[in-house]
């Protein structure tokens, strides 16, 4: 890897983990121009055989030590499952390499704190894959809320909902999908978590990771409310940012963006303003240009590399949307207002 400066040759990359995520980090990087996936691992012989079919170019390893003693790397993406994540990034970081990770970059906060401390001793980047923010939905609600279209946020509302994905590895809802959520509170409110709550269900037992309900203080003021779960026959992917000035509201499935404004007019006729409320604003649905996600997320780990500027989401914001988790998970658990342990860590 280069240290510093701008980089413009042709970048050499590793992907490591070839299950679901993987194999569709694998077909971005392979379309990007200025990109050459040198070498894949996958400990599952036949999966590796069968995604390697056509990639004349890319030699596949059983090991990721096998494949950094073999080449020479620019940066690496982790897409293994949660709990063998540190352990991967570390090895990547160790070796000089940048090092794309998946959210939520570790099961628990001191592998993640390891991290974020490796990557700044050894001068790497550490970025994370919270790959929400790079919804062009996202993306354009956060231009609005910088161009103050609602003032000062009030409440966020988010919802992740959708039946159980019957993947290995799985590390609860808190974890696999309320970081996401979390992440973008922060991000969009510009302020970090003061303290959480919760309650949790599990399928089986009453006290699980399958569903939570999380309500998040900002120090902001804002008020964050979570609701995440693998239980719901439906899937839903929503969020809404309520301001003095009005409402956003995203769906991110369907790269959906809507403004709700407060009420300008008035209902004369009294029976029809009893039913749907005495008066109403304009709504408005914005036209954006649609992009996949993890292409645009992509496309900025990259620049971020060739130019030496910082990822758009680091290490130390994985670290935040993760101890945000832990807390929920504990809130939900004790039955009682939590700080999430990152805190000190930012505040200071
Ligand atoms: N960004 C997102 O929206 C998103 C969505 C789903 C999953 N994820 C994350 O992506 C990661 C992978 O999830 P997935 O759903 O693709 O899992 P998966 O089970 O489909 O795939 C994991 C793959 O990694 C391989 N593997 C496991 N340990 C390995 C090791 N040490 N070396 C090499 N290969 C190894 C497995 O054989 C498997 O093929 C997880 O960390 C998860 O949290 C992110």
């Amino acid at each position: 890897m280069d240290g510093g400066g701008a980089v413009d040759r042709p970048l050499s990359a590793l992907v490591v983990g070839l299950g679901v995520m993987g194999s569709y980090h694998l077909r971005i990087l392979d379309s990007l121009p200025g990109v050459s996936v040198t070498a894949v691992v996958e400990r599952n012989r036949a999966r590796r055989e069968e995604m390697l079919r056509g990639h004349a170019q890319t030699s596949g390893h059983a090991t990721l030590d096998e494949a950094l003693r073999a080449h020479r790397f620019d940066f690496a993406c982790l897409a293994v499952p949660v709990g063998s994540l540190p352990e991967c990034a570390s090895a990547v970081i160790a070796a000089g390499v940048h090092a794309f990770v998946e959210k939520p970059m570790a099961p628990g906060e001191e592998q993640a704190r390891d991290l974020v401390a490796l990557a700044g001793e050894r001068g790497v980047m550490l970025a994370v894959g919270f790959v929400e923010r790079f919804n062009p939905a996202v993306v354009a609600l956060k231009r609005k809320l910088d161009a103050g279209m609602i003032g000062r946020i009030v409440q966020m509302h988010a919802r992740r909902l959708s039946p159980f994905p019957n993947r290995d590895g799985m590390a609860g809802v808190a974890l696999d999908l309320a970081t996401h959520d979390i992440d973008l509170m922060r991000f969009l409110s510009e302020s970090e978590v003061e303290r959480v709550y919760a309650e949790a269900a599990g399928r089986e037992q009453v006290d699980g990771d399958d569903l939570i309900c999380a309500t998040l203080r900002f120090d902001s003021g804002a008020n964050g409310l979570l609701e995440a779960n693998w239980i719901t026959p439906t899937k839903v992917r929503e969020l809404s940012v309520l301001g003095e000035g009005g409402m956003f509201v995203v769906n991110y499935l369907t790269q959906e963006l809507m403004f709700f404004e407060h009420p300008t007019r008035s209902t004369e006729w009294e029976q029809l303003s009893g039913m749907r409320g005495g008066g109403e604003g304009d709504m408005i649905r914005y036209a954006l240009d649609r992009r996949e996600p993890l292409r645009v997320q992509w496309e900025a780990f990259i620049e971020a590399v060739r130019s030496g500027r910082p990822p758009a989401v680091s290490g130390a914001d994985a670290l935040a949307a993760l101890s945000t988790a832990r807390a929920i998970q504990r809130a939900g658990g004790e039955h009682r207002p939590t700080v999430p342990e990152y805190r000190p860590a930012a505040v200071a």
